[in-house]
């Protein structure tokens, strides 16, 4: 059986195998059903009704390297970035936000300036990070608002209070859920006589961190309130836990969070206690609260800047591409049956567990049997195509550790590797 015999392969090209892979699914390329909107909130609240395109996951084929010119010089395990898919999936958040400045997108998927710079000129003015590194670099590519949504202990409370002071130009804001390191960078802050923007992190049901919505919750935030050096800034809702493949049970999960904050933030400020900002969602639910009619939201989404296989295989009602594609190579063919290629856990993330670390779209019965740190040894029906020295692309399941494995992202535009970005921040220290 040939290659392009298989389902959702397609012959796009005339490159040395005459192939392109478009994702093994059979709807490749087709519609999928659209999703409704996002209902109405039960409290109320009005809930917009959002057209969302289909997903594009595997809409829009992968070249093969062969048909990226600069591909063939390029060492592997190498990241390559398509520079279009990446500008239609920054796209596709904007229209999806609805109005570019509710977005506070997540840097940690890319840790690019690159990137930072690019959101900047689409009008986006608040960024998202998860390292103080991660914050520095958005203020050096020209950030000026940052939320450190990783509430800070030991020592990065000096290092918070040092990035104040180093960039004072720029708002930093971080998440607290705890008196102590909350009392803590009061006094740090106090001492280096700087202010430090702070919100409270709200356990909306991960059980990672954060607090439940309450009287607990309540005095922790009269508290940052009242601390000299920490002033309140609103409420960090993340909810990394619904991950429901529909999108209707999405939005219900998300209207029964946003019902409890909601009425949670109602009651601080009637205490007198300001609530500017409700920072909501990752990139599965994002498009929930965009469709919640509140001025305090925004929307804080990662992975879809990329995206990745894990997503696009999951969330068939959200339309982004895979923006970011492993460069890799065969090289041997131990068995019949058997292709092993460059791309060891040190150049792919070893998230999820073993067996579902990438996807190959020219391979789709590849079947992961063996990973270590500098192989992949996969088993497919077709290994016999493939010889030591042959050049695929994968798509990674998981895009954000990934990332951070490599020391930089090759650049393709138009059918050629154009430029290096450095992955500034997989470094967990910059200057601060
Ligand atoms: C606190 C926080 N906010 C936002 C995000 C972005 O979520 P996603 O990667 O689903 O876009 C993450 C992802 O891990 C996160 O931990």
């Amino acid at each position: 059986m040939s290659l392009c015999d298989w389902p959702g392969i397609r012959r796009v090209a005339t490159g040395p195998r005459g192939f392109a892979a478009a994702g093994g699914r059979e709807e490749t390329g087709g519609a999928v059903e659209q999703k409704p909107g996002c209902g109405t909130a039960a409290n109320g609240v009005s809930v917009r009704s959002r057209e969302t395109s289909v997903s594009n996951f595997y809409a829009t084929p992968i070249p093969l390297p062969s048909e990226v010119r600069g591909t063939e010089e390029l060492a592997s395990p190498a990241l390559i970035v398509f520079a279009d898919r990446l500008e239609r999936n920054l796209r596709q958040m904007a229209a999806i936000a609805g109005e570019v400045q509710r977005l506070r997108p997540h840097c940690k998927t890319h840790k690019t300036a690159e990137i930072i710079r690019m959101l900047e000129r689409m009008g986006v003015r608040r960024h998202k990070a998860a390292t103080v590194a991660e914050a520095e670099m958005v203020a050096t590519a020209g950030g000026r608002d940052v939320l450190l949504a990783y509430n800070p202990v030991g020592p990065n409370i000096p290092r918070v209070v040092a990035f104040r002071r180093r960039f004072p130009e720029v708002r930093l804001a971080v998440t607290a859920d705890h008196q102590q390191p909350l009392r803590e960078l009061a006094e740090a802050a106090q001492r280096a006589r700087v202010e430090v923007d702070v919100m409270l992190d709200v356990d909306t049901g991960q059980h990672r961190t954060g607090i439940a919505v309450g009287e607990d919750a309540a005095r922790l935030y009269r508290r940052i309130a009242e601390l000299p050096g920490v002033r309140p800034a609103g409420l960090h809702v993340y909810d990394g836990h619904n991950h429901q493949p529909e999108r209707s049970d999405r939005d219900e999960a998300v209207s029964a969070i946003w019902r409890q904050v909601s009425s949670f933030r109602d009651a601080l400020v009637a205490a007198g206690l300001p609530v500017p900002e409700i920072v909501c969602g990752g990139t599965p639910t994002f498009p929930c609260y965009a469709g919640i009619r509140d001025a305090a939201i925004t929307l804080s989404p990662g992975t879809c800047v990329y995206h990745d296989a894990n997503y696009g295989r999951h969330f068939r009602d959200l339309p982004f591409e895979p923006a970011a594609v492993l460069l890799t190579r065969v090289i041997s063919r131990p068995t019949d049956r058997r292709v092993t290629f460059d791309l060891g856990y040190k150049a792919v993330a070893s998230d999820p567990p073993a067996g579902r670390r990438v996807f190959f779209p020219a391979i789709p019965d590849a079947r992961e049997v063996l990973h270590n740190e500098e192989h992949l040894v996969i088993e497919t029906e077709a290994a016999e195509r493939f010889s030591p020295g042959d050049a695929l692309f994968a798509i990674p399941t998981h895009v954000c550790p990934t990332s951070a494995l490599h020391r930089h992202v090759y650049v393709a535009r138009d059918g050629a590797i154009a430029e290096q970005w450095p992955v500034v921040a997989r470094d967990r220290k910059l200057t601060v």
